[in-house]
């Protein structure tokens, strides 16, 4: 079986979030059980840069809008998977990341970017696919390919059957109907039974509407997206769905994410010999000036700083968690109000809390080593990856009930007697706090050992998601 995973970021080609990690693993676990998997992706320069063999290089002529378009064959620097660069320097050769420019502002043009990601990708589940490989399923995922399954419906089909994976219901890809035209699709899709959305155009729900099936990252994130709360505005249309729809977990890439081989770290260690984490901890301390205490417990996060993450639930715990003997390191970047209130707070709190604006991949490993708790307070979170990350790493992970976080950590004091960890039900500062008093009468105990020896040997490989992706792609495959 043939499927092309069409995504807008994939590690480590390019990385802005668990997107990239998810595009970046995935494919490599579905090719382990023997599918024909292969990956679309922008050229962007950042990624250009770090491609070394060309296999191939086929010229598309003008895709849309008269954008000169090429496809340049490689493979995915670790897991060898065919990946084909949609080269378009038009559209892709400039400064900043792959959505904002370099003053933090969406790409005006974005609409277009992507509809040309997403028109290349379709072409390449039809008999007209440049590359002569054509995909019997194309995976898109979120907004940014969420015209896939409405270019094979609608102007480019027939062709590949489609599944389309929400990774975050609130990015929307909301346009004006005025780029219709643009992108070369027809008036008339511009309808509730089509890819309007409150009198714009939202490209995920043209995924949600035009897909033949629809996934989202976890279990509990597919209840909660069809619901008012949890749905913004589209659970209507995911009601409607439901038999369509299901939800499954992410996976971890434990060849990146295993504290037993992990060469970002400054020691290694596994579940049976702890030395060498009680040696990342004192490292992370010495890195971020913090005071060298192996008996104080160092909370640790690593985030998007958004509204969704709950960080400023963090700010409200922080004096808290310190006048109880603990210490805070923070990583992040995103919302500039979060971004400026992050930055000093090391500064006003000597030796006791650390912080670090930006984006470090080495960095953000050396922090799920060093802690001891690692927090993810999230509003919503469709999966959450690195509360399993943090798992791994023996570091308990404080997080809310919601999504993925609550399919994936179990609190200390559950009846089962299985608890991995600390977990809070209100979006409170008060919510939080209740969590890590519990983590504060936990450390130092027996229970603290259970729990992390529980979530250390946790096995949340790719594997299983793999073969559930897979049994979905026979269901659509068989079909036909
Ligand atoms: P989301 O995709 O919503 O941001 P996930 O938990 O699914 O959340 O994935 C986030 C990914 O991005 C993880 O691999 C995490 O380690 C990484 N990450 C987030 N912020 C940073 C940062 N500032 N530096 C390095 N890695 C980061
Ligand atoms: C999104 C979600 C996150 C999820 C990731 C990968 O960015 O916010 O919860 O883990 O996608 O699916």
């Amino acid at each position: 079986m043939r499927v092309l995973i069409a995504a807008s970021e994939a590690y480590p080609l390019i990385k802005t979030g668990g997107l990239a990690d998810v595009a970046g693993a995935l494919p490599a676990a579905l090719a382990r059980i023997g599918i024909d998997a292969r990956i679309v992706l922008p050229a962007y320069p950042s990624v250009l840069a770090k491609v070394t063999e060309r296999v191939a290089e086929v010229d598309l002529g003008e895709v849309l809008a008269a954008h000169h378009v090429r496809l340049i064959e490689t493979r995915m620097p670790d897991s060898g998977v065919p990946v084909w660069l949609v080269d378009c320097p038009s559209l892709f050769h400039r400064g900043g990341g792959p959505y904002i420019n370099e003053w933090g502002h969406d790409h005006p043009d974005n609409f277009l970017r992507f509809a040309l990601l997403s028109k290349v990708a379709a072409l390449l589940g039809t008999p007209k696919s440049p590359v002569g490989w054509q995909a019997d399923v194309i995976h898109c995922n979120d907004w940014q390919t969420g015209l896939v399954p409405a270019y094979l419906a609608l102007t480019d089909g027939p062709g590949a059957a489609t599944v389309f994976s929400i990774h975050n219901i609130h990015f929307q890809g909301i346009f004006g109907e005025e780029i219709l035209p643009l992108i070369g699709l027809p008036g008339h899709s511009f309808a509730m039974d089509g890819l309007e959305f409150y009198g714009h155009v939202s490209t995920l729900k043209a995924g949600c509407y035009y897909a033949d099936r629809i996934t989202t990252v976890s279990p509990t994130y597919a209840r909660e997206i069809q619901t008012p709360d949890g749905g913004r505005g589209m659970d209507g249309l995911l009601r409607w769905r439901s038999n369509d729809l299901s939800g499954i977990l992410n996976g971890v890439d434990y060849d990146q994410w295993d504290p037993a081989r992990d060469h970002l770290l400054p020691a290694r260690y596994s579940v049976d010999d702890l030395a060498g984490k009680a040696a990342c901890k004192a490292a992370l301390q010495r890195e971020f000036g913090l005071e060298e205490r192996p008996e104080a417990p160092l909370f640790g996060l690593v985030s998007r700083f958004s509204e969704q993450k709950g960080i400023d639930l963090v700010l409200g715990a922080l004096d808290h968690i310190l006048s109880r003997g603990g210490q805070v390191v923070m990583q992040g970047s995103g919302d500039s109000w979060l971004e400026h209130a992050i930055y000093g707070l090391g500064g006003a709190r000597p030796g006791r809390v650390g912080t670090w604006v930006g984006y470090d991949e080495g960095r953000s490993h050396r922090i799920q080593a060093g802690s001891d708790v690692f927090l993810v307070p999230s509003r919503f979170e469709p999966c959450g990856l690195t509360q399993m990350y943090a798992l791994r790493y023996g570091s308990l992970p404080l997080v809310r009930h919601t999504g993925g976080l609550a399919d994936t950590v179990t609190d200390i004091h559950d009846p089962s007697g299985q608890g991995t960890g600390f977990v809070f039900g209100e979006a409170s500062v008060g919510g939080l706090i209740s969590a890590v008093d519990r983590a504060f009468d936990t450390w130092g105990r027996a229970a603290w050992e259970d729990a992390r020896r529980r979530g250390m040997t946790q096995d949340f490989g790719w594997h299983k998601a793999a073969e559930a992706y897979l049994a979905l792609f026979r269901q659509l495959t068989a079909r036909d």
